[in-house]
This record gives C-alpha cells, sequence and structure tokens, in this order.
C-alpha cells in the first residue's frame, strides 16, 4: 500500500486484511514495529479522535509523530495554486508539504472542503494537489469529500456488533445549525457498499448525495453483493434496519450559495434522531456517529445515552485501524 487516501483505492481484500491486522495489533501488541519511524501530521482544520488516535497509534507501535496546525504556532498555509501571497499565508503548501515531509515517514493531511465549488470537492482536488508533491505517502486524516480512517473504523465496528454481511445500513441527514462537509456520509455509504450491505440513504429533498458519490457506492455495492438506494421516507428506511448511521450534511443542490441552503435547512429540525426512529428497525438495531455529535440537536440523550448507540466504540476503533493502515504503509512486511 503506497497511500491511504481513499476507501475506493482499495479492494475489498485490502480492506479486510487491514481489518485482520487491526484484530491482530489489537490482541498481539507490537510495540518496536515502527521503531525509529516519524509520522507527520498537518491538521489545517480541529480534531479530537482524528488527532490523538494517530498520536496513540504511532505511540504503541514504538514510532513517534509531531503535529502542524497551520497558524497556530507555524505559519499560515496557502493552498490556492496560483495565489498572489498578499495575505496571511506567509507559505505555500508546496514548500510546506516538501519540508514536513523530509521530516517524518508518511504525512497525515486533514484538510475540509472548501465549500464553493462542488464539483472540484467532489473531486478532492485540493487534497490531491497537496498529495502530488508529497514524496512520501499520504493519508487522508478527512478532505473535502472522503473520511477513509472513519469508514475503515466504523468497517470494523459493524463486524463487532455481529451485523450480518447482507445487513441493512442507513445512512441518515440529521439536522444541524451549519451546513457540513460531505466527507463522512460519502465514506460512509462507500463502506457499507463495499462490506456488501443494503444501503438506504435517507435525507430530505435536496440532500442527496452528489451522483460521483452515489455512482461509487453502487458500484462497489455491484462488486460485494449489496445495494444502494435513497428515500425521504423515514418508516420505509428503517424498516428491518441493522444500524442508523446519522450525520449532517449540506445540501449538494445548494453548494456554495449559504442563503439557499440555510432556507432548505429551515424547517427540517424534526430530523434529530430519538427512539421513535427506532420503531420500524429490528429490536437490535444500533445508533451510529463518527463525533462529534450536538446532543439533542443530531440525537436526543435518550437514544446517544442508552444501549443502542456504539458512538463511542467507532472511536476507539479509529486508533485500531489507523495502526493497522501504519503498519502497512511504514511496517515492512508481515
Ligand atoms: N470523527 C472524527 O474524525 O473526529 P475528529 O474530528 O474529532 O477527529
Amino acid at each position: 500500500m503506497k497511500r491511504f487516501v481513499h476507501l475506493h483505492e482499495l479492494t475489498r481484500t485490502e480492506v479486510l486484511d487491514l481489518l485482520a491486522l487491526a484484530d491482530r495489533l489489537e490482541k498481539t501488541p507490537e510495540g518496536e514495529r515502527l521503531k525509529g519511524k516519524i509520522l507527520a501530521l498537518l491538521f489545517f482544520n480541529p480534531s479530537l479522535r482524528t488527532l490523538a488516535s494517530f498520536q496513540a497509534g504511532m505511540a504503541r507501535l514504538g514510532g513517534a509523530s509531531f503535529v502542524i496546525s497551520p497558524g497556530q504556532g507555524s505559519w499560515q498555509l496557502e493552498t490556492r495554486l496560483g495565489a498572489v501571497m498578499d495575505g496571511a499565508a506567509a507559505e505555500h503548501v508546496r514548500e510546506a508539504i516538501p519540508v514536513l515531509a523530509g521530516y517524518g515517514d508518511a504525512l497525515g493531511i486533514r484538510s475540509f472542503a472548501g465549500g464553493t465549488d462542488l464539483a472540484a470537492d467532489v473531486a478532492d482536488a485540493a487534497f490531491e494537489e497537496m498529495a502530488a508533491v508529497c514524496p512520501v505517502p499520504v493519508i487522508n486524516l478527512e478532505s473535502a469529500i472522503d473520511h477513509p480512517c472513519q469508514a475503515l473504523a466504523d468497517w470494523r465496528t459493524i463486524d463487532e456488533i455481529g451485523v450480518p454481511h447482507g445487513g441493512k445500513f442507513v445512512l441518515s441527514w440529521a439536522w444541524h445549525p451549519k451546513a457540513l462537509p460531505l466527507a463522512v456520509p460519502a465514506a460512509a455509504v462507500h463502506m457499507a457498499a463495499l462490506r456488501g450491505m443494503e444501503v438506504v440513504v435517507h435525507r430530505p429533498e435536496g440532500f442527496g448525495l452528489p451522483e460521483a458519490v452515489m455512482d461509487r457506492a453502487r458500484l462497489a455495492a455491484t462488486l460485494s453483493g449489496g445495494s444502494v438506494r435513497e428515500t425521504a421516507d423515514r418508516a420505509e428506511a428503517m424498516e428491518g434496519a441493522h444500524v442508523l448511521y446519522a450525520k449532517s450534511w449540506t445540501a449538494p443542490v445548494a453548494y456554495g450559495r449559504p442563503e439557499k441552503e440555510a432556507a432548505l435547512r429551515a424547517g427540517l429540525r424534526g430530523w434529530c434522531v430519538d427512539e421513535s426512529w427506532f420503531a420500524p428497525a429490528r429490536p437490535e438495531c444500533r445508533f451510529m456517529h463518527c463525533l462529534p455529535v450536538r446532543r439533542n440537536v443530531v440525537v436526543r440523550d435518550e437514544v446517544l445515552d442508552g444501549p443502542r448507540s456504539v458512538v463511542v466504540r467507532e472511536a476507539h476503533n479509529r486508533m485500531w485501524t489507523q495502526m493497522a493502515v501504519l503498519h502497512r504503509l511504514l511496517g515492512g512486511a508481515a
């Protein structure tokens, strides 16, 4: 494996191999496997789980890491090609990334969507421009359109809670006061499709995921024996569900137009997950969310604090699955 940037760059077999390795590393620690290796972490956006789990995972494998948060103790970085740099940014990523790469053996980058150009964000253009100037393996810590580390941890969590191969996975839009990125829903739908699940995207009108995301997920589902469809009908979506994965995301039909987007979200506050959502589901249906989550906005306390919730387990699985990624990228054979 040369990089870990998109789940759709991996075959199902390669994902299963990473998950098996995560199991092995949890059961049988390899505290010297990455001795002498250094992971550079570049965070353009805030984080709790991704930041802590990569540092902890690297340390558990015997390696080290350092973190750069541009503009917070380091120079602000420009990312736009051809920019006239007479503003706040003192340095361009075209120099900064090769410099950081020279201090480490792999580079993780978190860079959220620009949020103005849907085509560019769906193509992950800004992230790929940074990856192109990085001479060491790149790890996607969440880009405009993908969060493969979250997807890998979520797959492991679904396995752990015993959901069968063809189980029903409902990805539901939820209300949020801000227009949020498409990365997590795009990653979740692809993950569940590649796992071979019956995937239903439950969303209001105007919030359908971009066609390129859905087409890729449908192809993964075809190869894995699953299916992918969309609906705005909650009862139909939740009928027989094994998993409800909640997330808010911006309306692609109003991408880059905040007033139109806000108008679409207005009136949708009822899209807050509560126990009643689970009535048509299987009794054992679980609740998933990538975190952070706004309590009683996206999901009610009764669900988050109840036995359905596996959100903390998902977060813990971030570390074990990312250790498998680090092992494959930096640990040599075996
Ligand atoms: N789920 C996730 O990536 O969490 P952070 O934003 O805290 O890293």
